[in-house]
């Protein structure tokens, strides 16, 4: 009789752990290649590695072109690019960053040609890696950026890159109204059938230091909270996703991922958007630090943050392990 009998020999959570078979077969989530976003770091400088994030790259726009040959293979079809230019380019309003020569763009055009529609091409856009200052927008006479004097030099920038072949083009300056004005920009260019994946929850994180590095994006002074979001706010992300939302975004990014995950799993439910998960240099870095110091299993924390990442509600994750997890054979 249950009545005579401790729950726990009733309830015994643990028949659906005993095999590897049964844990399979009740899993709720998992992370596949399909899932991940491979970023890369495309220069018109040297080519060379990023000394704080161990086994990432900077590569020459040719230089890429086996890199995405080798996701492609592995069945990471989505990837990312982020310009990085000499600082000799760089000046107050990032002229550079809508050149149609940029590293960006030709890394896109000759994706294009060498993989046509096998790859989902996404391009980052802000101002941060081509000014001098190192802001995402334009520092106004009394040192604040000036949101809306930005906003068309944005809407230039994913112009660039959808003339050159962006399936997506991803804002991560985040001024206000920067979707709704790209949008509106790509759509009177005849770029209607480019998506926006917006940074639409992006907060003012320490874990971007190693990305800094190796896009030389630092501002030079000052500080990125008059824009970023303040890490101790958790109702405003919905606010942002929202205006993201009306503004006519596609897909929409939370970022970082790992500190982050509660905001991942409230802005799901506000939302049909499909969501992606930023799992940022500063994260990669710990675990790849960590793993070198004999800290940790580093397959094994991968897949355990991806998963949690997913299990938190996101549906695709940007992450600098995406290539090496899915070569390796780290995801389930
Ligand atoms: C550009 C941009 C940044 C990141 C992505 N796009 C840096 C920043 O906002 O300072 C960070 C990505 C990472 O840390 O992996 N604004």
């Amino acid at each position: 009789m249950m009545a005579d009998r401790p729950a726990y020999q009733v309830q015994r959570p643990r028949r659906l752990r005993a095999t590897p078979a049964i844990r399979d077969a009740v899993a709720e989530t998992d992370v596949l290649p399909r899932h991940l976003v491979a970023p890369f770091f495309v220069t018109s400088g040297p080519a060379g590695p990023v000394s704080g994030m161990p086994g990432v790259e900077r590569l020459t726009p040719d230089g890429l072109m086996p890199q995405l040959k080798r996701a492609l293979e592995v069945g990471v079809r989505t990837v990312m690019l982020f310009g990085v230019v000499p600082d000799s380019v760089k000046d107050h309003t990032g002229t550079a960053a809508a050149d149609s020569h940029g590293p960006v763009v030709r890394a896109l055009r000759a994706a294009r040609r060498e993989f046509g529609d096998e790859l989902v091409l996404v391009t980052d856009v802000c101002l941060c890696g081509y000014t001098d200052h190192g802001h995402c927008g334009l520092p106004g006479p009394d040192g604040r950026i000036d949101n809306d004097a930005t906003l068309p030099l944005l809407a230039d920038m994913a112009s660039a890159h959808a003339e050159a072949g962006a399936d997506l083009v991803a804002p991560s300056d985040m001024m206000d109204g920067r979707v709704g004005h790209m949008r509106a920009a790509l759509d009177a260019g005849g770029h209607d059938g480019v998506g926006i994946l917006s940074y639409a929850v992006k907060y003012a994180s320490a874990f971007y230091g190693p990305f800094r590095e190796a896009a030389g994006s630092s501002p030079g002074h000052g500080d990125r909270f008059g824009y970023q979001m303040d890490p101790r706010n958790g109702r405003e992300a919905l606010k942002e996703a929202l205006l993201d939302v009306q503004q006519g975004a596609d897909a929409l990014v939370i970022k970082p991922a790992l500190a982050y995950l509660d905001v991942i799993r409230s802005v799901r439910g506000v939302t049909q958007l499909p969501l992606v998960a930023y799992n940022v240099s500063g994260e990669y870095a710990m675990v790849k630090h960590a793993a070198a110091a004999g800290a940790l299993d580093e397959a094994r924390a991968v897949r355990e943050t991806l998963l949690c990442m997913r299990r938190a509600g996101a549906d695709l994750i940007i992450s600098y392990h995406a290539l090496e997890a899915a070569t390796a054979g780290w995801l389930s």
